[in-house]
């Protein structure tokens, strides 16, 4: 019997089966075999939330939540985010390698010009109310880009995947930007070629009457690193939704705004929010021990955002290097007065017992909405920000789906629990 099998004995009809382990998983349709009566489906395997269920074989990012790793196409992220920077991460992430000089020279220069938008783009954001979210404006700008440009639905050829590649990661940063200046009341600004992928950022954001907008390097690097960090998470809701959606073989720009919304919700891309709301109702430290009781008393729901994660169950190694980030960050903008707490409150979390008897760590939320608040950031930018460096592991994902022959439109099964087959009542008879 080869060592990589699984024997299930199926005590319904007493029959065995051997099943292949293949990269330590079972081929779930191999279930199907399974069953009492010839005529029967087969039997299915459940996994609500796809908690145990690996719905692709990938090569992007590895993560061990466990011992609190994280690597893009095997490199660390701790290397790549002391000693790389976004654009270069950015092609390693969707390309698989990291660039040589010439390689890198050209995906900057042809993403930095395809940083502008069609004017039209322009009339659209107008549109929105002046209180529009940002995120709802990105997500839905997103989708009309798909009609800009037809050509993107050639998603077989590769040449034409390259050419949206460098039009999605340029124009996010655009339509993010201009979703801010429009929630702001300021005119759009253009995109400046000149600069760093994050400085053109800056400068689209906050250039005013200057000619030429210089960003503060500390900055620019700072918001560089956060992109880096935010570039892919394997097979989070967003990359899921951009998978799934993408599987229809739909349009780039349009499984880019489907995974734009999954990113939207508070359980995904909105946690950075909460935290400086938290941190702002705690108000001060001597409040913290209270608050921390109240959370482990299970009242009114409370938790302590920015603790925990579905995967990392250690300190979630993106907060270590944002933790780090702060500090450079707040010597330029002042310190964020929140600062002093959240240092208290992850103090005392990891040395109590229900924190760390539930292997509750900071996550990467914890720090960086303090980051992007010192910035200037109103909260309501974080996901958006999240978006824009998160674009280049939506399309790394999207384009692994393509290539890979096993994949096809996903589409799960179901239980279906509900009524069998009855007789329609008119409605005068109900
Ligand atoms: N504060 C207090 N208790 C917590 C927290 C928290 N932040 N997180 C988990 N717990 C407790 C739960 O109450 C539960 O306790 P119990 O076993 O006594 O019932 C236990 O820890 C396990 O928690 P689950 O909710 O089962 O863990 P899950 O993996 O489903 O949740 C999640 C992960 C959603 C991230 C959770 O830890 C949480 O809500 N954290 C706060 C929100 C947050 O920071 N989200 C950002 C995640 S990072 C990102 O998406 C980019």
């Amino acid at each position: 019997m080869p060592k990589d099998s699984l024997t299930i004995t199926d005590n319904r009809t007493g029959k065995q089966y051997e099943l292949q382990i293949e990269n330590g998983a079972i081929r779930a349709s191999e279930l199907r075999q399974i069953k009492v009566k010839p005529e029967e489906f087969g039997l299915m395997s459940y996994d609500p939330a796809f908690m145990n269920t690996a719905s692709c074989k990938s090569k992007v990012t590895f993560i061990d939540g466990d011992k609190g790793i994280l690597r893009y196409r095997g490199y660390p992220i701790e290397q790549l985010a002391e000693e790389s920077n976004f654009m270069e991460v950015a092609y390693l992430v969707v390309h698989g390698e990291l660039p040589k000089k010439e390689e890198l020279e050209n995906w900057k220069y042809q993403i930095m010009h395809h940083t502008y938008v069609h004017e039209n783009i322009k009339k659209f954001v107008d549109g929105f109310h002046y209180d529009a979210h940002p995120m709802g404006m990105f997500t839905s700008t997103m989708a009309a880009l798909s009609t800009f440009y037809p050509d993107a639905k050639e998603i077989f050829d590769p040449q034409s995947r390259q050419l949206q590649t460098y039009r999605l990661i340029g124009k996010v940063s655009t339509i993010a930007a201009y979703a801010y200046r429009h929630a702001m009341g300021f005119p759009y600004t253009y995109p400046d070629n000149d600069l760093s992928y994050a400085g053109n950022f800056l400068g689209m954001l906050f250039k005013m009457s200057e000619p030429k907008y210089k960003p503060n390097p500390t900055i620019e690097k700072a918001l560089d690193v956060l992109f880096i960090l935010h570039a892919d998470h394997e097979q989070n809701c967003s990359a899921n939704a951009m998978r799934s959606v993408g599987s229809s073989y739909v349009d780039p720009f349009s499984a880019l705004a489907a995974a734009s919304a999954a990113l939207y919700g508070p359980l995904h891309g909105g946690a950075n929010e909460a935290v400086l709301r938290m941190l702002k109702e705690i108000g001060s430290k001597d409040k913290i021990p209270a608050f921390i009781k109240e959370v482990k008393e299970g009242k009114s729901d409370k938790r302590l955002m920015g603790f925990g994660h579905r995967v990392y169950k250690n300190y979630d190694p993106r907060a270590k290097i944002i933790k780090k980030l702060a500090d450079d960050v707040f010597e330029v903008t002042g310190k964020n007065p929140l600062l002093d707490i959240a240092l208290e409150l992850e103090r005392i979390a990891l040395q109590d017992d229900y924190f760390v008897s539930r292997k509750l760590y900071p996550n990467v939320d914890f720090y960086s909405g303090l980051i992007y608040q010192a910035i200037g950031f109103p909260v309501d930018m974080f996901p958006v920000l999240f978006a824009i460096g998160r674009t280049a592991g939506w399309i790394a994902q999207w384009q692994e789906m393509l290539l890979d022959k096993e994949q096809k439109i996903a589409r799960p099964r179901q239980l279906y629990l509900g009524y069998d087959q009855r007789d329609y009542v008119p409605i005068v008879r109900r």
